[in-house]
């Protein structure tokens, strides 16, 4: 058996150019930008990593077009990174260099809404938003719900199983598809466009492509579960002074609201801080200092029995001294407001400027112990630390916003490793919703054993033999551990 050479900077040039021209020969110009003209927004995700300019950006409006773009890359040993809204968090879709980019954007569009079997039939570039607003026009709820719902799409958020908001109640994203339409690294247009909520028929092979962060297969088209849209639906916006009451309180919230608690948010003082005070438009519903500020939504049937049963509830854990104070929705307007405060960190780049943020997983207990311990390293170990900390912690998810206040360049990489470092301490994961991208695939290791991290790769070894589809993303398909 002899090694294949290694390719030469001109054999690739080559397999550049040929890849280009053979694209151009299937794709229009509107369809296909290469070098200085792939516009600004393809060249970077959202998680601060420096803008790459790809070989070129393709935008099939079709899931044949993928396959076609997948199939010419493949032909001539260029790898291929699939695109939605870009705003992923840990470089996922970030471009790699001599890569052609096959953006989804141009295959948007909801296909199908089967009001029988609860479905929604939709195509992978549509954005998170026009499938909320759709199902709700049809008298349905879509259970994901995220910050980045008007400019994310739903094909992004499926390959990376995005959590958000309100996966207490529904699950994350995977939990929501019943059919899938996948491109494989070869070129193969696979269509499991199932609607049944049951079926058992040989492997379940659609989770091989919810949360492979577009490594193993390019998500085209997906069918959509459905939930019947809430009656009504109540927030209400706590004060609580302890950890431990925070933990009392989720505890209250499952048993006196069960299946109906839809979110239970939580904010420690520094990150009510920043988003309070510092983002614009921005109130605090509840007056005076607290140790800790809990966003709970119910969504119910009946405005009448359920919208007093929550508010009956709230008063009981007044008067069981679990919560200090609330803030208690009147109108939807109101909810409206109380998630504000939540959404806030969604404009934390804006009033930050470059931080490094975090998406860990912890046991519920652990959180404050965590975030004390985090926020003390940091502090320690390097200068000017600002960490905010906040997030679904119903869900066992805490979000850490991270920054050197004032430097000129971010230390990314040293509040990372103190991070999951803490993290690893703690036992929890370094990745609880975002992926790991780019960012965190040193830190894999840290959460994944040597025998998962060996699966990992003979799944993709299987699937990916060349390396094409998203190389380097998740971990290094040539040892399967970065760690
Ligand atoms: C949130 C994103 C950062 O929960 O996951 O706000
Ligand atoms: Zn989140």
């Amino acid at each position: 058996m002899s090694l294949s050479p290694l390719a030469s900077p001109t054999d690739t040039i080559m397999g550049a150019d040929a890849c280009l021209a053979a694209l151009a020969a299937e794709f229009s110009p509107a369809a296909l930008l290469t070098g200085a003209d792939v516009p600004a927004r393809n060249l970077q995700d959202t998680s601060y990593l420096p803008a790459v300019r790809p070989l070129a950006v393709v935008r099939p409006d079709s899931a044949e077009g993928v396959a076609t773009a997948m199939r010419i890359c493949g032909a001539h040993g260029v790898a291929v990174v699939p695109q939605g809204g870009l705003t992923g968090l840990t470089g996922g879709a970030h471009p790699i260099a001599g890569a052609v980019m096959i953006s989804l954007e141009r295959f948007s569009g909801i296909e199908e809404l089967d009001p029988a079997s609860a479905t929604m039939t939709v195509r992978a570039g549509t954005p998170l938003e026009v499938i909320q607003k759709a199902a709700d026009e049809a008298g349905f709820f879509i259970a994901l719900d995220l910050g980045a719902r008007g400019s994310c799409q739903i094909g992004g958020n499926l390959s990376t199983n995005a959590g958000g908001n309100r996966v207490i109640r529904y699950g994350m994203a995977k939990e929501m598809v019943l059919g899938l339409q996948y491109v494989l690294p070869d070129g193969t247009l696979i269509t499991g466009l199932n609607k049944m909520l049951k079926n058992n028929a040989g492997y379940d092979l659609k989770q091989l492509f919810l949360g492979s962060e577009g490594t193993l297969g390019i998500i085209t088209r997906a069918v959509l579960r459905l939930h019947p849209k809430p009656g009504c639906t109540h927030a209400a916006l706590c004060g609580v002074d302890s950890y431990e009451d925070v933990v009392k309180l989720l505890g209250a919230a499952r048993r006196g609201l069960g299946p109906m608690l839809s979110a239970f948010e939580v904010m420690w003082p520094d990150y009510w801080q920043v988003a309070t005070v510092r983002v614009k438009g921005v109130r605090a519903p509840v007056d005076g200092a607290h140790a800790f500020y809990v966003l709970i939504e119910m969504q119910g049937l009946d405005e009448a029995i359920d919208g007093a049963r929550f508010q009956s509830w709230i008063e009981s854990v007044f008067e069981a001294g679990i919560i200090a104070d609330a803030a208690v929705s009147q109108s939807m307007g109101d909810v409206g407001a109380f998630w504000r405060t939540r959404d806030a960190c969604a404009e934390f780049g804006t009033v930050l400027g470059p931080h490094s943020a975090f998406d860990i997983g912890l046991p519920v207990t652990a959180m404050d112990d965590f975030a004390n311990a985090c926020r003390a390293r940091l502090a320690a170990e390097l200068p000017n630390m600002l960490s905010v900390y906040y997030g679904h912690i119903g869900d066992g998810n805490l979000h850490i916003v991270a920054l050197s206040e004032g430097a000129a360049v971010q230390p990314m990489a040293e509040i990372c490793a103190i991070v999951y470092d803490t993290v690893r301490a703690f036992g929890g994961t370094i990745s609880a919703e975002h992926g790991i991208g780019l960012l965190k695939k040193p830190y894999l290791g840290y959460t994944r054993s040597a025998e998962e991290l060996a699966l990992m790769a003979r799944l993709k070894a299987a699937l990916d033999p060349a390396h094409l589809l998203n190389p380097g993303k998740v971990f290094d398909p040539a040892t399967g551990d970065r760690a």
